[in-house]
């Protein structure tokens, strides 16, 4: 047995993750708890209450470990610490402890495609220098033309500019350089280097061993490099024969991890991976490897019924061969808050493209309408739901923080063409009337590290739990349902047919008869109306829910979602 501490939770069982609404949590923005003006886990465990409130099964806890912060804490210098900034090792004891007591699942965000720059392999690597074993544990090259002054290949990072970096050897001559696919900040590991392999196993042990129930793997597609580090055309796909994304030999990776977490009982591996390929995709919930991963492509799809029942679909067949659920994410801490992107012409989200939608006009109103339509619809379809900070308070991107407090090294390394992420980090608006609404204590000493817009004195969960027709009431009614409903979170669904293709309507009936004897327990008739006149509610029993008041003759109007009972 490798628990210390914890009870763990027993709802769900071990196939928890496979229902789960899971909060994920950007411990920055969240609570601060000493008025330093950054989040910490004295505030997350002194909210802790809120989010079993809510009704959340697990928390996703962004990284939060030692970091000299380059890229938000996914540059780690050490994976088996937290940062200062957010307290102490025995802090994240005890928040798992009252958490599990609560019920409530922890899962954590580990970061296997690059160190920090500080990491003490890092580190040592500078200084062993050129051809050591400490080397070898990234990817250090000498650069191309005469005196290597030219990376050692065309790579751009992630973040904007050359994926290299030329380093200074300890005799002070310029010498090799090192790739980062993201900031210079964050060193690419060479995961064909035992060390490395061994190290992560090491680390998935040391957090299951202190009763963390889940992994959610950063950058996962990306770890394995083609040795040669052949150039790449700038338009390549990803597949096999890509030199960085989606190699073959990942999933060795992943297999290792799966045996790993197959220790613990009711853990889980949550790939990030971003693919345009669905069967490609597929390939990372085979039996053996990880047992979800995150829909992009729902995430990035505009509000369009047929384009959004593409994606529902495509999402079902990918999971199916391989008995994986789905998983359902609306936005997160790298792509623009929904309620923006949905008030916008265009609806979709890409993230290439995010620096023109910034100066698109955004008609709040409708965003909000539309984010509350597809918060019922997301919350009936199949699987396990994410629900990132803020989206259940209705926050909206904050797009004009001012140029000298941005911190998102997406804007640096872009001069600012790209505006980066900081607009969906913004601290969470707690209570009052006036900045820094309740996100740090009474005295605080510092600002909030990104400000507060002050419209969001009317979206604190004081003002919205005070509110019968607030974004939060409606988070907390629908979670309330859902979880009460066997018919909702994994197992079937069928599509009801429909005459306008603007509707996306279908049932949700329970494999086995429900326990827990509420209204949805015969099943779930969920219907979204994405068209532009109001449509009839297909038959049902009752009314469990809506987005929006329905029409004074019953009709469901355009961007409004009804929960029905059968
Ligand atoms: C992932 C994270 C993102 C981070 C990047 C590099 O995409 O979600 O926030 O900047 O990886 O670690």
């Amino acid at each position: 047995m490798h628990e210390t501490g914890s009870c763990v939770p027993s709802g769900g069982g071990d196939s928890w993750w496979r229902s789960a609404a899971i909060y994920q949590l950007y411990v920055r923005s969240f609570a601060d708890g000493n008025g330093d003006g950054v989040g910490d886990l004295a505030g997350v465990r002194s909210c802790l209450a809120y989010l079993a409130d809510l009704g959340v099964d697990a928390i996703w806890f962004n990284p939060w470990y030692p970091s000299p912060m380059s890229d938000a804490g996914y540059d780690i210098s050490d994976y088996r610490g937290i940062e200062p900034v957010f307290g102490t090792l025995a802090d994240a004891d005890a928040l798992i402890s009252e958490a599990h007591a609560m019920g409530i699942r922890i899962i954590i965000d580990v970061v296997p495609n690059h160190a920090s720059d500080q990491h003490p392999w890092f580190t040592a690597a500078l200084a062993a220098g050129p051809g050591s074993a400490e080397r070898d544990r990234f990817w250090f090259r000498p650069g191309r033309g005469p005196t290597g002054d030219e990376p050692p290949n065309n790579w751009q990072s992630i973040f904007g500019g050359p994926a290299w970096t030329r380093v200074t050897e300890p005799d002070g001559s310029p010498g090799e350089w090192y790739l980062h696919l993201f900031a210079p900040q964050q060193p690419d590991y060479n995961w064909g280097n035992a060390d490395v392999r061994h190290e992560f196993e090491d680390v998935l042990r040391f957090w299951f061993g202190r009763g963390v129930d889940g992994i959610r793997i950063d950058s996962g597609a990306l770890l394995t490099k083609d040795p040669r580090l052949p150039d790449v055309g700038l338009d390549e796909p990803p597949g096999p024969g890509h030199p960085f994304t989606d190699r073959d030999d990942v999933h060795d990776v992943y297999r290792s991890w799966r045996a790993v977490a197959d220790e613990y009982p009711g853990r889980v591996l949550i790939g990030e991976i971003w693919l345009p390929d669905a069967a490609r995709l597929a390939r990372y919930v085979t039996a053996g490897e990880l047992h979800t991963v995150f829909n992009f492509p729902y995430l990035s799809c505009p509000w369009d019924a047929a384009a959004l029942r593409r994606v529902i679909e495509e999402t079902l067949a990918l999971n199916e061969p391989a008995g994986a659920p789905a998983t359902w994410v609306l936005s997160n801490h790298d792509v623009d808050r929904i309620v923006s992107r949905y008030g916008r012409a265009d609806t979709a989200f890409d993230l290439l493209r995010r620096r023109y939608f910034h100066n698109f006009p955004v008609d709040l109103a409708l965003g909000t309408k539309r984010a509350r339509a597809a918060a019922l619809l997301t919350m009936a379809l199949p699987g396990s739901v994410y629900i990132y900070q803020g989206e259940e308070l209705g926050l909206w991107e904050v797009q004009d923080i001012p140029d000298d407090l941005r911190q998102d090294p997406i804007w640096r390394r872009t001069h600012g063409a790209d505006p980066g992420r900081d607009g969906s980090r913004v601290p969470l608006p707690w209570s009052g009337t006036e900045p820094p609404f309740g996100f740090s204590p009474p005295g605080a000493v510092r600002e909030p590290w990104l400000p507060q817009p002050k419209e969001w004195r009317d979206l604190t969960v004081e003002a919205e739990s005070a509110s019968d027709d607030s974004m939060l009431r409606l988070y907390r009614d629908a979670l309330g349902i859902r979880r009460a409903s066997a018919a909702l979170g994994d197992g079937p669904m069928t599509w009801l047919p429909v005459a306008d293709g603007g509707v996306l309507a279908f049932d949700r009936v329970p494999s086995a008869p429900g326990t827990s004897g509420g209204d949805a327990d015969g099943g779930v008739r969920c219907v979204a109306n994405l068209s532009a006149s109001p449509v009839e509610l297909p038959p049902h029993a009752a009314v469990l829910l809506t987005s929006g008041p329905l029409a004074d003759d019953g009709l469901l109007p355009p961007d409004t979602t009804a929960w029905l009972s059968v």
